[in-house]
């Protein structure tokens, strides 16, 4: 049967966070956020989410850690659930292979970003949101509590405020965005929402649920529906191809899941039909995703078979 092996999630975690313990290398944890170069780099939590919410978890999965880029999933489900298609003339779905913060494709391709998942792409979705909700990170928090069942979830404003305070290469790719009219909401308004939507914090328990409405096709934690499955598939798809950036493809080839990567360390992914994961360990590769949360996913999907491929 598809999805049955030995020990089960749990019994898998165990081996995967065994496994991965052993291995020598954790990277670097992120410093260009002053807030964030304090973690601990060899911390390491992993949570697996089914579809009817039973959670399994190893390490420190119930810690709360800085959401960063993850969140990004998140407010790209929300617009597309509001707006439909007209955010596809906005925002492309192509990798970029350039790093998260990489300005140069912009003028190049008139101030439309790549993709929803590089900065760029994400302050286009947050703007977008902000415009039909008033309120972009409190329409996420509200989300991310429901889906949770989490209601002490919560934005991190010591971090908030020192990424505001070195967000200059932010403040330029949203200006440089306005200049060709894809932005509706003034600037520095944006960047309080975005910067507020960065610091989330949550756990690798909290994100595996909260991650459950793609595996289950667009259909949230009560049964309610906030996306088609046409939708659904193509947050996940996009996750796949540039949810890790210019790694998206050795991801794809190491973990061959939908995957969404931040720079706190976190990573959530998705087996679409079976169960969410998220892993967090904090000590980041040159391209900005966790060495032991991808070392983790590549072990857990060779364990269990569980992939799209
Ligand atoms: O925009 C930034 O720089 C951060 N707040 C988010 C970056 C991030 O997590 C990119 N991911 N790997």
């Amino acid at each position: 049967m598809v999805g049955s092996f030995l020990g089960g999630f749990q019994g898998v975690l165990g081996q995967v966070a065994e496994e991965v313990g052993r291995t020598p290398g954790r990277g670097r944890v992120a410093d260009y956020i002053p807030a964030l170069a304090a973690c601990d780099p060899r911390s390491f939590g992993m949570a697996v989410a089914e579809l009817d919410g039973s959670v399994y978890g190893v390490g420190e999965w119930e810690v709360p850690f800085s959401t960063q880029s993850v969140t990004k999933v998140f407010t790209l489900a929300l617009d597309l659930a509001r707006e439909g298609d007209e955010l596809w003339e906005h925002v492309g779905r192509e990798p970029s292979g350039n790093p998260f913060n990489s300005l140069v494709q912009l003028e190049y391709e008139g101030g439309i970003p790549r993709n929803p998942f590089v900065n760029a792409g994400a302050l286009v979705v947050t703007d977008r949101l902000q415009t039909r909700t008033g309120d972009a990170s409190g329409t996420l928090l509200e989300f991310l509590r429901a889906e949770s069942g989490n209601p002490e979830l919560d934005f991190d404003t010591e971090i908030a405020a020192s990424e505001a305070s070195h967000g200059d290469r932010n403040a330029a790719l949203a200006h440089f965005m306005a200049s060709y009219g894809n932005i509706d909401n003034p600037v520095p308004l944006l960047l309080e929402q975005y910067f507020r939507q960065c610091s989330l914090k949550a756990s690798c328990a909290d994100l595996a649920r909260a991650t459950a409405f793609l595996a289950r096709h667009g259909v949230r934690a009560d049964g309610s529906r906030l996306l088609t499955k046409s939708r659904a598939k193509q947050i996940n798809a996009v996750m796949l191809t540039c949810g890790t950036y210019d790694a998206a493809g050795e991801f794809a080839h190491r973990v061959g899941l939908p995957g969404k990567s931040g720079v706190g360390g976190g990573i959530i992914a998705v087996v679409p039909g079976r169960c969410s994961v998220c892993v967090w360990s904090p000590g980041l590769d040159e391209k900005g995703n966790s060495v032991a949360g991808v070392a983790a996913l590549d072990r857990f999907t060779t364990l269990t078979g569980l992939s799209v491929f």
